[in-house]
């Protein structure tokens, strides 16, 4: 049964207590999104990627249906990145198809765009501008209301703790104010759909803690969130859904309980059951052992 229904997010951050609730007047955003109950908001079906002589992708496939926090988890090189840049249009895939509500990236560009917010791994901002500037001109070229778009940023960047920053040019910004700078740009218009590669790496615990409680609140109203992460345990608190990437394939995917019991061992890590799954065990134990004999042989010469 495909029931289509218009689902409105409403969610806000209390800016007071920087902590995220549900009923907060201090900022509210609204999706409006078609979607069907049982359609997945992203589905990618049998990816490859070549560059050269490196396959990046090796027939990745995976869905995310509304309300799921996905989280892409691999080691480096694992194809992450690529994956998340076939989603937005960015890059073609040499093989497969990649759909967001319904609509192919390369061909439907502009129904995808208007559909996500992303968040690049090395996000790309124009750094002689203000934050300010640059997310007015994210505005402008996305066509939304100014006051409304202004309004939202401006409470936004209070909830991230960066107001004060907000007339210096980016370029003089930290890394993680860079990131949130990035954040917040990709969901001034409200998109049902995030992509955030590697988001969390350069943000202080506070902010991690607030853009975890806003992705919650996002996907509670029907929104979906793709993320990657090399980072176990943010995958282990945040994700609804973990697909673990390696070598271009999801080798292992499901909750963090479903994927425990693979192993029949409920209480193994999510990190040892990773290093099983990406066969970095035997390599890890190796290199461990290498270590110790260069630290010990060498305090005992
Ligand atoms: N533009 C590119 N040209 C050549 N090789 C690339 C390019 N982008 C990625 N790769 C290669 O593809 C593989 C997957 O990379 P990536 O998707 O960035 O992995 P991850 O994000 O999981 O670290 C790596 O071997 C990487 O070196
Ligand atoms: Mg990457």
């Amino acid at each position: 049964m495909h029931q289509a229904i218009v689902c409105k997010s409403e969610f806000c951050i209390n800016k007071t207590l920087l902590s995220v609730t549900a009923h907060s007047k201090a900022f509210t955003i609204r999706s409006r999104c078609a979607v069907h109950v049982s359609a997945p908001l992203i589905e990618a079906s049998e990816l490859t990627k070549q560059f050269g002589s490196v396959k990046a992708l090796a027939g990745l496939s995976f869905r995310v249906m509304p309300g799921e926090i996905y989280g892409l988890l691999g080691p480096n090189g694992a194809g992450k990145t690529t994956a998340i840049k076939i989603i937005t249009g960015l890059m073609e895939p040499t093989s497969g198809s990649v759909k967001v509500e319904g609509f192919d990236p390369i061909e439907n560009s502009l129904e995808v765009k208007s559909r996500i917010g992303y968040v690049a791994e090395k996000p790309i901002l124009y750094e002689s501008l203000s934050s300010r500037d640059f997310l007015e001109f994210v505005a402008s070229i996305r066509k939304l209301d100014q006051n409304a778009a202004n309004r939202m940023v401006t409470q936004l960047a209070d909830a991230f703790g960066m107001a004060k920053y907000f007339d210096a040019p980016i370029a003089t910004l930290s890394m993680g104010l860079k990131q949130k700078v990035a954040l917040i740009a990709s969901l001034v218009h409200q998109p049902p759909v995030l992509l955030l590669d590697e988001p969390l790496s350069g943000l202080d615990a506070k902010s991690s803690r607030i853009v975890k409680d806003l992705l919650s609140l996002h996907t509670q109203k029907g929104g979906a969130v793709l993320f990657s992460t090399h980072i176990m345990e943010v995958a282990e608190h945040l994700c609804t859904r973990i697909g673990i990437i390696y070598q271009g394939k999801i080798v292992a995917e499901g909750t963090l309980d479903q994927l425990k019991s693979k192993t029949g061992n409920k209480s193994e890590t999510l990190e040892s059951l990773f290093l099983k799954l990406t066969n970095e065990e035997t390599e890890v134990a190796d290199k461990t052992r290498l270590l110790g004999d260069v630290f010990f042989k060498n305090e005992a010469a």
